[in-house]
């Protein structure tokens, strides 16, 4: 994208396209169904939608509305805003670690996108198709194991973000995403429909809905603070740099709305697509982050005509997977063209190469660095937590915290086309219940 000659999204609805197809990734089925195993199912689910909706909107629309307010890339919106209402540069900072979270992320987040890839392969070559549960256990257990084959994936994975990006060539992806996005909404309403008359489907709604008092520890509160932020694309400046390239008449609440019912129903939908046949197979839903690469293709197996439906799961989880990518590497190359010599092409591969070289690390903990470095986490799991439950929401946090008590009040109720009791309710939602509800959930976890 342009950074300063400025271009602007052709429509409400090309907006609302990219935003989504950055938001709409592997969060919303590959992590969202293996956090929600993991930290015991309901609980987490209630503290994620409460996040979505009390914090994650909030923060949200601050973030577009410096950006659309600033013209400019994320850091130089933050500190020409904070300029202009006479306020600290260190405001920079927001922006400063957006970049260096999308680093992090985009490097663990290659590599599950190469299983993701790995999975189509074997969809259409038939390896699932009438094997038990112990089988496709067994098939994802071997490809953990082997650091080659991670790397091979995590290699063209990241070639195809590369390629995409480097070539510019995200206008057309993004359209894209507009036939792709309901074809995945089809595919997961088919699974869950084959859930009901397969799977346990009752067992797996009282999982995710009948929260019990004992699962809301600090550790599920905060892992469902970060998925919220991480599904959203929050706390990246990826939401800063989409708000600056937005028109003056898109409504920013009713765009945010859109985006997050989407991103959100998406989520559930995997969960109860994924959850029912769980518990069918007697399969551990704390497995971890091979939840979804074992559970599918197990339903996918026993389908007729499966292989076809797994073929087609992992192709559009696949573009998913990659729409979101580029959202990440994005944010790194322009920080490398702006701050360094290098042209575009040259800066996305050098971006991309150091991104592809930390995913070795993360890949190589699932088998020969299977070790822990720092808090019981390996390599992976470490990537992980530190962007997703710290850095996201420390810069969301800064984000919201900027609109609620740096930017004017009237200007922002301007900018919202709020007055009465709705600016007032959003002034309580930006100011108090957004920063607070975060600072609360670190301090509950702590
Ligand atoms: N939201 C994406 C997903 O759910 C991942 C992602 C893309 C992301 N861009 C981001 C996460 C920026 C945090 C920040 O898969």
């Amino acid at each position: 994208m342009a950074k300063s000659s400025h271009a602007q999204w052709s429509s409400r609805m090309t907006f609302i396209l990219a935003a989504t197809g950055s938001a709409v990734g592997l969060g919303n089925i590959w992590r969202f169904s293996y956090l929600v195993g993991d930290s015991g199912g309901a609980a987490f689910v209630l503290v994620y939608l409460l996040c979505i909706a009390l914090v994650g909107l909030p923060i949200l629309v601050s973030e577009w509305m410096i950006g659309r307010r600033g013209q400019k890339n994320p850091i130089n919106s933050l500190a020409e805003l904070a300029r202009k209402n006479g306020s600290s540069q260190a405001w920079m900072i927001v922006g400063v670690s957006g970049v260096l979270g999308a680093f992090l992320i985009l490097s663990f987040y290659s590599v599950i996108g190469g299983w993701s890839l790995s999975y189509t392969l074997s969809s259409l070559t038939g390896d699932f198709s009438g094997q038990d549960a112990a089988t496709i256990e067994g098939l994802f257990g071997a490809l953990l194991g082997s650091p080659g084959m991670l790397l091979l994936w995590h290699t063209i994975f990241m070639a195809l973000v590369l390629g995409i990006v480097a070539f510019g060539v995200n206008q057309g992806l993004e359209k894209a995403v507009r036939l792709l996005m309901p074809a995945l909404v089809v595919l997961l309403v088919i699974l869950v429909v084959y859930g009901m008359f397969s799977g346990h489907f009752g067992e797996a709604l009282s999982f995710m809905f009948a929260p019990d008092l004992s699962a809301f520890t600090g550790g599920v509160v905060l892992a469902a603070m970060g998925q919220a932020f991480f599904t959203l694309s929050l706390g990246m400046g990826i939401m800063i740099a989409y708000g600056s390239y937005l028109g003056q008449e898109v409504k920013l609440l009713g765009a945010a709305r859109t985006v997050i019912i989407l991103d959100t129903v998406i989520a559930l939908l995997a969960g109860l697509a994924i959850f029912p046949i769980v518990f069918a197979n007697g399969l551990d839903p704390s497995e971890g982050p091979g939840l979804i690469f074992v559970t599918l293709p197990i339903a996918f197996g026993s389908m007729t005509a499966g292989w076809l439906l797994g073929l087609i799961f992992f192709l559009l989880l696949t573009f998913a997977a990659l729409t979101s990518a580029i959202s990440l590497l994005e944010p790194v190359v322009e920080f490398l063209e702006e701050r360094s010599p290098l042209t575009r092409v040259p800066a996305t591969v050098v971006a991309s190469f150091a991104i592809w070289g930390l995913g070795i690390a993360a890949l190589l903990s699932f088998n020969l660095w299977d070790f822990t470095v720092l808090f019981g986490l390996n390599i992976f799991d470490l990537l992980d937590t530190v962007t997703a439950k710290i850095l996201l929401p420390l810069t969301g946090l800064g984000a919201v915290v900027f609109v609620g008590w740096v930017l004017s009040r009237e200007s922002v109720e301007k900018e919202l086309g709020l007055s009465g009791g709705a600016a007032t309710a959003w002034n309580i939602a930006a100011r108090f219940i957004a920063p607070i509800g975060v600072v609360l959930v670190f301090i509950f976890s702590f």
